[in-house]
């Protein structure tokens, strides 16, 4: 199947092109370079020994977007594109809304000029706020979200649910019912076992992993782990972390199901086991052979003590479950972040 990827030169993107052409789908990338760069699907490239269509284009460009997908006409696309920063958001709100609803929006309406059916989206475990207690399932009423990121994901989410209904009914304008996936990620870490791509986050990391590699790697003094007065085991909040690379397959599964379906469909993406921040620091030790430095500090506003996911829709709907564990996250993102210190710009 054709597959057209939003914002595929970016983290989880490039990573979900290796797993689509190694399963032996075409794939076709649209980014802005807002927050990556053209040399990720060079190396995509490289690691598969394929070619990907490649467009620089902004997914709110209605025109531009309709030109590119009546070109390719994608069994589906996969929406990764998106501002991400949780912080960044709460500064400039107007630019994360715009950014991210207009994408979504420019797409929704070129697939129902077009008659294009699928389209899985990138949502996150934020929309399950702070009042559910994990493991999250499916079912569970989303939450209110801390922050404009988080709002934009929720929005989507009921935009691309509302479209899915309306198009089912076949009335108005659309020729096709939709088919919708929206996957909520937990926590993606790691890289490609090749250490060609991985995550190459702009400035100082917002994120764990992505921070505790620059220490591991020298680029940066020690972590500060944010809060150890949690009411958990060792004091400090628990995640979900999944590698990048299950997560890129489960985006293979979830396009699969999404081209030969109607209406909308919501999972889990998460492994279902919970770390610490601090069991995160040493398993990365381990990995790097030298302890990572840190130091204790206050909390981070917004930050909820527990997210963890229940996976098993993805298991038994789509077939799909987490392999790899905390040893292969650390190594693989130890590999990437040695052979890469300062990203992909050398
Ligand atoms: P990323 O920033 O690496 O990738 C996003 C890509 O979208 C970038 O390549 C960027 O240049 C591109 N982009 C942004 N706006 C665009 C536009 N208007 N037109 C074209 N391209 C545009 O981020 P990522 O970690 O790969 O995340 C991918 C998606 O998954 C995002 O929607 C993000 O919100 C969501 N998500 C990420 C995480 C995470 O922890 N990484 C967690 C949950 C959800
Ligand atoms: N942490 C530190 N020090 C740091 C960075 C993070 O102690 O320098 C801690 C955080 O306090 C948190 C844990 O590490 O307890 C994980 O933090 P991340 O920033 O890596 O991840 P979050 O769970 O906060 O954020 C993720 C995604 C967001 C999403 C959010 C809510 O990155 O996109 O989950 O689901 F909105």
């Amino acid at each position: 199947m054709k597959m057209l990827l939003t914002g595929g030169a970016g983290y989880i993107g490039s990573h979900t092109a290796v797993a689509l052409l190694e399963a032996g789908h075409d794939v076709a990338v649209v980014d802005n370079y807002a927050n990556s760069s053209a040399e990720a699907i060079k190396r995509v490239e490289k690691i598969t020994g394929k070619n990907v269509s490649l467009y620089e284009a902004d997914c709110c460009d209605n025109t531009r977007m309709l030109e590119i997908l009546k070109t390719e006409m994608p069994d589906c696309i996969i929406h990764f594109a998106g501002l991400k920063a949780v912080g960044e958001s709460v500064e400039i709100p107007i630019e994360y809304y715009r950014n991210n609803i207009d994408s979504t929006l420019t797409l929704l309406e070129c697939m129902r000029e077009l008659g294009l059916k699928s389209i899985v989206f990138s949502s996150s475990a934020t929309v399950y706020g702070d009042d559910n207690v994990p493991p999250f399932t499916e079912g569970m009423p989303r939450g209110v979200c801390t922050n404009p990121y988080g709002w934009t994901k929720w929005m989507q989410e009921q935009m691309l649910t509302d479209a899915a209904s309306a198009s089912a009914s076949g009335k108005r304008e659309w020729k096709t019912p939709l088919s919708v996936v929206l996957l909520r990620y937990f926590n993606p870490v790691g890289a490609h076992e090749s250490g060609l791509i991985g995550e190459d986050p702009q400035g100082i990391p917002n994120n764990l992993m992505p921070y505790i590699s620059q220490v591991a790697v020298g680029r940066r003094d020690h972590l500060t782990v944010f809060g150890n007065d949690y009411d958990t085991p060792d004091g400090t909040c628990r995640r979900d972390y999944i590698h990048v690379m299950d997560l890129a397959e489960g985006h293979v599964k979830a396009a699969e199901y999404a081209a030969s379906h109607e209406g909308s469909e919501v999972f889990n993406l998460g492994t279902g086991d919970p770390f610490s921040v601090l069991e995160m620091v040493e398993a990365f030790g381990k990995a790097c052979g030298h302890p990572v430095a840190y130091e204790i500090g206050p909390r981070r506003a917004g930050d909820v003590q527990d997210s963890w996911a229940n996976a098993d829709k993805a298991k038994e709907v789509l077939g799909w479950e987490a392999k790899r564990g905390i040893d292969e996250i650390c190594r693989d993102a130890w590999n990437w972040q040695s052979k890469n210190p300062k990203g992909y710009s050398k």
